[in-house]
């Protein structure tokens, strides 16, 4: 346990949490967007963000202020939190994005800690460096090993109760994020943000996302609160939260409203093509998009800003409350949607499922099955693990309709797609009340018969019968040799001719157990 950081309710690997910020005095609910102040442009007052937007935490420069006189002077004159006129907590970073960018920066960890400590900063960074996607493996490692000794460095730093940033980087090396985050979490640093994944973001390869976080996630454990640095667009914040990312910061707001650029969580628009505004924040309620585009370019930025805070802000929320109901996964499966590669970083997220499935709760509200996806969600890894601990004995007819009474079998045991078999007992449990399309895709199928061939297995001694509708060739093929197959209509006509008095009973329990 961190006791700064407390997981209140969690869904996937996402989660609601508290992070205690004992420099601001305040405590800060995650999943938190850090709204990114450019000390030098005043795009939304930060005051406002924090009245208007909720914002209770944010992120400025100490690089940039370090090396402007005047906000240098201000900023140790009064602190951080008057300069910029915010009672939240306030989270700097370092420089190391500007190294990233320039290739150099003329300051040390030793040096910005102790900076970041005199104006005010509640959450400090140390210089990390970011390295970016696909540079080779000695690279990868020589940085890894720089960005170690600047985590080392700020621990013997004296840096009282500010909080402080461990950064987890490694490139595209799964192995090295994870040997980061282990790294970094073992070390007496505070908060933890995944670096680097910025140019990912911004070539659109979230399943490379994907890949680093769920990487830097195993080395970091569960109980640390990690940031995903420079991530912050409403259309991808799901997808972040479900992989256990606590805190977002991002400058998309304000960067994308000064080129006539409109968020949403399905993508990003530009204000010059549309013709309506998709969203009911109080901007886009007041303008059409003629006003916004007759506003003079400073208007119209400050105006397109909010809007995005607004977007960003409301997904967040919506977040929450999802992860409250237990349907993370379904709102990101609507995210997915919206962008080709936004499918593949939820099809990347599934990769991970027996990763995500260790923090999935047991039990939540309803599994809906959306799409063929949704046939290799956690919960079904789940049941087929489950498999080992079911015992199936005699003659089992497997079926995914009901049985009559009197029928020729030892036990009846129901299947369900995409889950597989299981006892009726277990009926009315997590995640088997799953609501499930009619109309199935060949994933549904085949994950069942994935079960029934774990079932068949954990069970030698008993004898299988599988009455199936019309399940499709490559699931059949999944189906252990020794499973008797039957189609489902003839088993009905079989067992109602064994038992002609008792038809109407077939009938109605078969109806029946379909139904349920
Ligand atoms: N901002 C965006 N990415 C990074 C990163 O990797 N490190 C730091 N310090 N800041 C960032
Ligand atoms: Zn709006």
């Amino acid at each position: 346990m961190r006791d700064h950081f407390e997981i209140r309710d969690g869904d996937l690997a996402g989660r609601i949490g508290r992070l205690t910020v004992p420099r601001a005095g305040v405590t800060v609910e995650t999943p938190a967007l850090l709204p990114v102040v450019n000390p030098n442009i005043d795009t939304i007052p930060p005051a406002k963000l924090e009245s208007e937007f909720g914002a209770e935490i944010l992120i400025t420069n100490s690089y940039i202020i370090k090396k402007n006189d005047h906000l240098r002077e201000e900023a140790l004159d009064v602190g951080l939190h008057e300069m910029l006129d915010f009672d939240g907590a306030i989270m700097t970073d370092s420089g190391s994005f500007q190294l990233a960018e320039y290739g150099e920066i003329d300051t040390t960890t030793e040096e910005i800690l102790q900076f970041q400590r005199d104006i005010g900063t509640d959450i400090a960074t140390p210089v990390d460096i970011p390295t970016p996607p696909d540079v080779d493996r000695e690279q990868a490692e020589d940085e890894l090993e720089v960005t170690k000794q600047a985590i080392a460095d700020a621990e013997t730093a004296d840096t009282g109760d500010m909080l402080v940033n461990a950064p987890v980087q490694g490139s595209t090396y799964p192995d090295l994020r994870e040997a980061a985050g282990r790294h970094a979490s073992a070390s007496d640093l505070d908060v933890f943000p995944v670096g680097a994944v910025v140019p990912m973001m911004n070539a659109y390869r979230y399943d490379d996302m994907v890949d680093a976080v769920a990487a830097a996630k195993r080395g970091l454990g569960v109980d640390a609160p990690v940031h995903l640095f420079g991530a912050g667009h409403p259309m991808m914040l799901a997808l972040a939260v479900a992989l256990g990312c606590d805190l977002f910061d991002s400058a998309a707001y304000a960067l994308y409203a000064r080129d006539g650029r409109y968020l949403t969580v399905r993508g990003t628009e530009h204000l010059e093509d549309l013709d309506y505004l998709p969203c009911t924040c109080p901007i886009c309620t007041e303008y059409s998009p003629d006003d916004l585009r007759a506003a003079g370019s400073k208007r119209q930025e400050k105006l397109l800003a909010e809007h995005n805070l607004h977007v960003t802000f409301a997904e967040l929320r919506r977040i929450k409350q999802a992860i409250r109901d237990g349907n993370l996964l379904e709102l990101v499966e609507e995210r997915a949607r919206s962008h080709p590669t936004m499918l593949d970083g939820y099809r990347a997220l599934l990769d991970h499922a027996d990763q995500l499935e260790r923090e999935d709760p047991a039990s939540k509200g309803a599994f809906f099955y959306a799409s063929n996806e949704s046939a290799h969600r956690p919960e079904v890894r789940r049941h087929h693990a489950r498999m080992d601990r079911l015992t199936a004995e005699g003659h089992v007819l497997l079926t995914e309709g009901g049985t009559p009474s009197g029928d020729t079998f030892d036990a009846t045991w129901r299947v369900v797609p995409p889950f597989g078999p299981f006892p009726r007992a277990l009926s009315e449990t997590y995640p088997l009340t799953a609501e499930v399309p009619e109309r199935l895709d060949r994933d549904a199928y085949e994950q069942a018969a994935t079960g029934v061939s774990r079932l068949v297995e954990e069970n030698p001694d008993a004898t299988f019968t599988l009455a199936h509708d019309d399940w499709p060739k490559t699931a059949l093929e999944r189906v252990p040799e020794s499973v008797e197959l039957e189609s489902l209509s003839d088993v009905s006509e079989r067992l109602a001719d064994a038992n002609p008095s008792d038809e109407d009973a077939t009938t109605s329990a078969l109806d029946a157990a379909t139904d349920e």
